[in-house]
């Protein structure tokens, strides 16, 4: 593998129709930390890189993130997350991660709308590499040597997507009686008395810091996303329906990328050994097989995140030559799926001066699963069309309902805000609505059907 020092060069050849130019080799760490590090330069306007940790052997956990004001967050923005190698050996998603970041930069740069749009709208936070450790052991075997797990652990022999807090335990113990949680369950003490990987526990406080609304983990082995939970309902069953309260949107989030893929939905039967083709290429992670301490379930369990696991194929260690056709196979259902956060709904919950509440909750009626809000009270709920009546709730304030309806064709989120009073205030004469529909100088939605 040579060292690459240009990375980024428009083509001579047609000046009308510049493209990125991206060169489809692997990386070792040392050329993925330089090259995010120049792309992140390149794109300093919108790009930044920061290290959210280290791996055993003391290599950096890389994160580039691309955002019209990188570093920030900003009111009502929705930042998702993709991350790649979190199993050494399987390395395709690392290389694509690294091609999007190149490719984001040099898009954003030549002025395509689209990319524009995407990055002006949300925050990106890419982690290319989970386990630099691992990748290491099974780059020095090589895509013809490395067999089906050296490299898989980190460097302490440990699963990272089995190390996580089992919090799916947890929610099934407690499931029988009456006020079961299934969001935002705490971290159990005894977690910590086992051995926490130290790429487990940066990732952790990563998840932790920031109000992520949706993320990918790329895989590889098999050909097909799965979406929580991973860990059986049965324990005893390790093949077992098991679906979380978010069923509808985890599977439109699946669906995004499966059909976004040049094959992954298709109808063919032989793959990697598994059929998914009833489902047309995702599937419930504990049907497929069960699991307990993996990453997505600790993501739905504990924080707002819905996390899916793309499986890019059955290859773990493709050769060079196929990176270049993965890139293809692959680059429409990453743009779809960062664009499908603008999906659902989204708003502020405000008190009567107008001030954004930290921590009120948003619960849909139906859906066991409520979604807290950031620091300045944003929120986002991915939620499927229809209607829907939601409750935001903060400890001091009284409770505000409201009936909406999202229609099949909206290409964005749909607004809705709360302003919540002080319990025990009086009503004051205005309506609470009056503030922001009168300050905002818009009309009240068409998709608000009634305030109840
Ligand atoms: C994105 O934001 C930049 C900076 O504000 C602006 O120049 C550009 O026109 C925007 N692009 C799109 C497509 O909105
Ligand atoms: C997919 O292929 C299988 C086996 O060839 C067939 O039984 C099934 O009807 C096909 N499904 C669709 C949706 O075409
Ligand atoms: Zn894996």
């Amino acid at each position: 593998m040579k060292f690459i020092s240009l990375i980024f060069f428009l083509s001579l050849l047609s000046p009308e129709e510049p493209s990125t130019i991206i060169q489809f080799t692997y990386t070792s760490n040392h050329q993925m930390y330089s090259l995010l590090k120049r792309t992140a330069a390149k794109c300093s306007h919108i790009s930044q890189v920061y290290s959210i940790g280290r791996s055993v052997e003391g290599r950096d956990l890389l994160v580039i993130e691309f955002s019209n004001n990188p570093g920030q967050h900003e009111l009502l923005e929705p930042e998702i997350k993709l991350l790649g190698n979190m199993h050494g050996n399987e390395v395709l998603g690392r290389q694509l991660l690294v091609y999007l970041a190149q490719y984001l930069c040099s898009e954003y740069m030549l002025g395509n709308q689209r990319i524009q749009t995407l990055i002006n709208t949300t925050r990106i936070h890419i982690l290319a590499s989970m386990n630099p450790d691992g990748y290491e052991l099974a780059a020095s075997e090589g895509h013809l040597l490395n067999g089906w797990t050296n490299g898989r652990t980190n460097a302490e022999n440990i699963d990272l997507n089995r190390n996580f807090p089992d919090l799916t335990s947890v929610l099934y113990r407690n499931r029988r009686s009456r006020h079961y949680r299934t969001d935002h369950i705490p971290i159990p003490d005894a977690y910590w008395f086992g051995k926490v990987a130290p790429e487990t526990y940066a990732v952790m406080k990563w998840i932790r810091s920031l109000p992520f609304v949706q993320s990918a983990s790329l895989h590889g082995g098999e050909l097909v996303v799965s979406y929580p939970f991973d860990y059986s309902r049965h324990p005893q069953e390790e093949r077992m329906f098991s679906p979380t309260p978010d069923e509808q949107a985890f599977k439109q989030l699946a669906r995004t990328y499966a059909d976004a893929h040049a094959t992954m939905s298709n109808n063919d039967t032989e793959r990697c050994g598994a059929s998914f083709y009833r489902t047309r290429g995702i599937i419930n992670g504990a049907l497929w097989y069960s699991f307990a301490g993996g990453m997505s379930d600790f993501n739905y369990l504990h924080t707002n995140c819905l996390e899916i696991t793309v499986e890019l194929g059955c290859d773990k260690f493709p050769s060079e030559a196929e990176l270049y056709p993965e890139w293809k196979r692959n680059k429409e259902a990453l743009l779809s799926f960062m664009e499908s956060v603008h999906r659902g709904i989204k708003g502020v919950v405000k008190d009567m001066d107008g001030n954004g509440i930290k921590g009120a909750t948003i619960a849909v009626r139906g859906i066991r699963k409520d979604v807290t809000t950031a620091e300045d009270g944003d929120y986002w709920r991915l939620l499927n069309p229809g209607t829907h009546i939601l409750t935001a709730t903060a400890k001091g304030y009284s409770k505000v309902s409201k009936r909406i309806y999202l229609p099949h064709n909206m290409d964005k989120a749909g607004r809705v805000d709360f302003v919540l009073k002080k319990a025990g205030v009086e009503r004051q004469e205005k309506p609470w609505w009056w503030n922001y529909f009168s300050q905002s100088g818009i009309s009240p939605p068409t998709w608000l059907l009634r305030n109840i």
